[in-house]
């Protein structure tokens, strides 16, 4: 064996055993616990990187020479999840991200959106897998996995957007501008005005949330039932990924957590082609390759299309992201010593 190469070895529970100290020694137990590991790695090493760590190019522009700015420009840290995730118990991580500015970005899908609003009006239950749909169709409530979300909820999500939905289509006319995805998210976030939101925070530290299929879910529901009482809402998705691209290309550093697949792991891994590559990935997500989805793809898939850099640091966690996510953040950006 190589003088570097590491051996397997557990956690010791004969010892004074802190929360930390468990996550540490995930590195080597293997498999999974490996990866989050390394996924640990990764995420601080997104945190910690600042321009100042790196020679100054010769053709460097005029805005990044100062040390002071070097010194302060980060890493944009570009994080997506599943609808799902805004239903768990994530939502409170999410946001705990959001508050503290950790995120620069984020995307998500619909649910992710009005999930958040709805928890803000009533409460997504704890229940079972294996309750019986037809029983819950007859007593009005929806089942999201061994979640509970009853009708109620929708209908006063419907009495809450529908008069702002009203009030964005007079501002439309009156000033002749569209709203987009992020600009939708964004006045929800102010309208809610309760700091139980994720998007109440991103609305307050101004970070982009974007969700380029915002009329799949509820929110597609109560668009769809609003244009035809006050036809006329307009939601660009053009403006939206010149921004989110525009973003990507200007980022210095980018890294991407995404949680879960589909839509807001593409969109993410889309807009790191436009800067040849995203500097560092983590995938949690429980996807698997053998039937060609993207969902399931492996950070090598994205870096033979230039969404991943070649050489750059990257890990998938082949886990539900509700059992790894509180564990990563809890060794990362909530660890009380690390470096902002
Ligand atoms: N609460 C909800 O889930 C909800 C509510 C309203 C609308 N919707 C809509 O359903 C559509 C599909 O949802 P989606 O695109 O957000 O994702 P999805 O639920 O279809 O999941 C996509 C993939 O992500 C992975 N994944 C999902 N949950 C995971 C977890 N806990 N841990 C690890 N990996 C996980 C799986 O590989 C999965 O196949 C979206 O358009 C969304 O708006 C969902």
């Amino acid at each position: 064996m190589p003088d570097f190469a590491v051996s397997v070895e557990g956690p010791n529970f004969e010892e004074e055993m802190s929360l930390q100290k468990l996550l540490e020694s995930y590195k080597r137990i293997g498999f999974q616990a490996n990866s989050l590991g390394k996924a640990i790695e990764i995420v601080n090493k997104m945190r910690k990187w600042r321009l100042s760590d790196e020679p100054v190019a010769a053709d460097e522009s005029e805005e990044y020479l100062s040390p002071e700015v070097r010194a302060n420009t980060k890493c944009n840290i570009f994080l997506g999840y599943t609808s799902n995730l805004i239903s768990s118990g994530l939502r409170e991580i999410i946001l705990y991200l959001v508050k503290h500015k950790h995120v620069s970005a984020i995307v998500t899908t619909a649910g992710g959106i009005e999930e958040d609003f709805i928890k803000c009006l009533g409460k997504t239950y704890l229940a079972d897998f294996n309750l019986d749909g037809a029983d819950l169709r007859r007593r009005g409530m929806n089942r999201i996995g061994n979640l509970i979300v009853p009708n109620d909820n929708y209908c006063k999500f419907e009495d809450w957007l529908t008069p702002i939905l009203d009030a964005m289509l007079a501002e439309q006319k009156e000033t002749g501008q569209v709203w987009t995805p992020s600009s939708f998210i964004r006045r929800l976030g102010k309208e809610i005005d309760n700091e139980e939101s994720v998007y109440y925070w991103a609305y307050k530290n101004d970070i982009p949330v974007f969700c380029p299929a915002l009329t799949d879910g509820s929110l597609g529901d109560m668009i769809y039932f609003h244009s035809f009482k006050n036809p006329g809402l307009i939601v660009d998705i053009v403006q939206d990924i010149r921004n989110l691209n525009e973003l990507s290309r200007k980022s210095r550093k980018a890294g991407m957590i995404i949680l879960g697949g589909g839509v807001c792991k593409h969109q993410i891994a889309n807009a790191m082609l436009i800067r040849n590559g995203a500097d560092y990935s983590v995938y949690i997500n429980t996807g698997q390759e053998f039937d060609g989805s993207d969902s399931g793809a492996r950070p090598d898939e994205a870096v033979s299309w230039g969404k991943i850099r070649a050489g750059s640091e990257s890990v998938k966690v082949f886990a539900d992201a509700t059992l790894v996510f509180p564990l990563l953040v809890a060794a990362t950006f909530a660890e009380p010593n690390s470096r902002e």
